[in-house]
């Protein structure tokens, strides 16, 4: 399963693509708003960083207006993705956009018929969001299994994103569900790594290393 950080923090982000495991990044316009800075300068930025798909969101809600937005989105950098709403104005965007050879992901997907209908409109990914469902005592990640089936039966190409990840048994799971990527917040990407078995081990290691005296090189 492929990993995109979902931030807008160039800082943040830096020092997660440094780990050489990041594949792409997903930001979405409240990301943008906690960033702080210019939109089109951020995703400029980012762009550099990686040669990895990132994810830029139109700010229009008439499809008109989103496939001028998307097109100007897209001349920023070769691996813009132009992120779109599950809405009929984003679908249709999706797939004149995907007509015209640019990246989609459609975005705030919450049931596998919106997903179904992204995939029908030529979608690179689609973002089913699972900690907003889970925010509401459902199930986000049974939406990730019915996608992945859906998808499978059908052989869609479209690629299942998972997003609004909170924590690190959401990525296992998401994995385990069949998933091609998961985007996770830089705060959730670090925990990935961390048990404290691991570090207790690691400190008896380099104990028991420095007391027999002994060097590698
Ligand atoms: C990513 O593309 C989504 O915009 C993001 O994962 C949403 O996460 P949230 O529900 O934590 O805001």
């Amino acid at each position: 399963m492929q990993i995109f950080i979902d931030t807008a923090d160039t800082k943040e982000l830096k020092a997660a693509f440094d780990t050489g495991l990041v594949d792409g990044c997903t930001t979405n316009p409240s990301l943008i708003a906690k960033a702080g800075r210019d939109f089109k300068e951020v995703i400029a930025e980012i762009c550099e960083m990686t040669t990895g798909p990132v994810s830029a969101e139109v700010a229009s809600t008439e499809a008109d207006m989103m496939l001028k937005e998307g097109k100007r989105l897209a001349q920023i950098a070769d691996n813009v993705v132009v992120k779109l709403p599950l809405t009929w104005a984003g679908l249709k965007t999706c797939k004149t956009l995907t007509e015209e050879g640019i990246k989609t992901n459609v975005t705030l997907c919450f049931t596998p018929n919106q997903a179904w209908l992204a995939a029908k409109a030529g979608a690179t990914y689609i973002s089913p969001f699972i900690g907003r469902l889970d925010d509401l005592g459902l199930d986000g990640m049974e939406l990730i299994h019915d996608i992945r089936q859906i998808y499978d039966n059908y052989g869609y190409e479209t690629k299942i994103l998972a997003a609004s990840i909170r924590s690190a048994s959401h990525c296992i799971e998401a994995a385990k569900a069949g998933a091609d990527v998961s985007t996770i917040p830089p705060k959730v990407f670090n925990a990935l790594l961390n048990h404290v078995l691991t570090d207790k081990g690691l400190a008896d290691f380099v104990k028991d290393w420095e007391g027999t005296g002994q060097t590698i090189l």
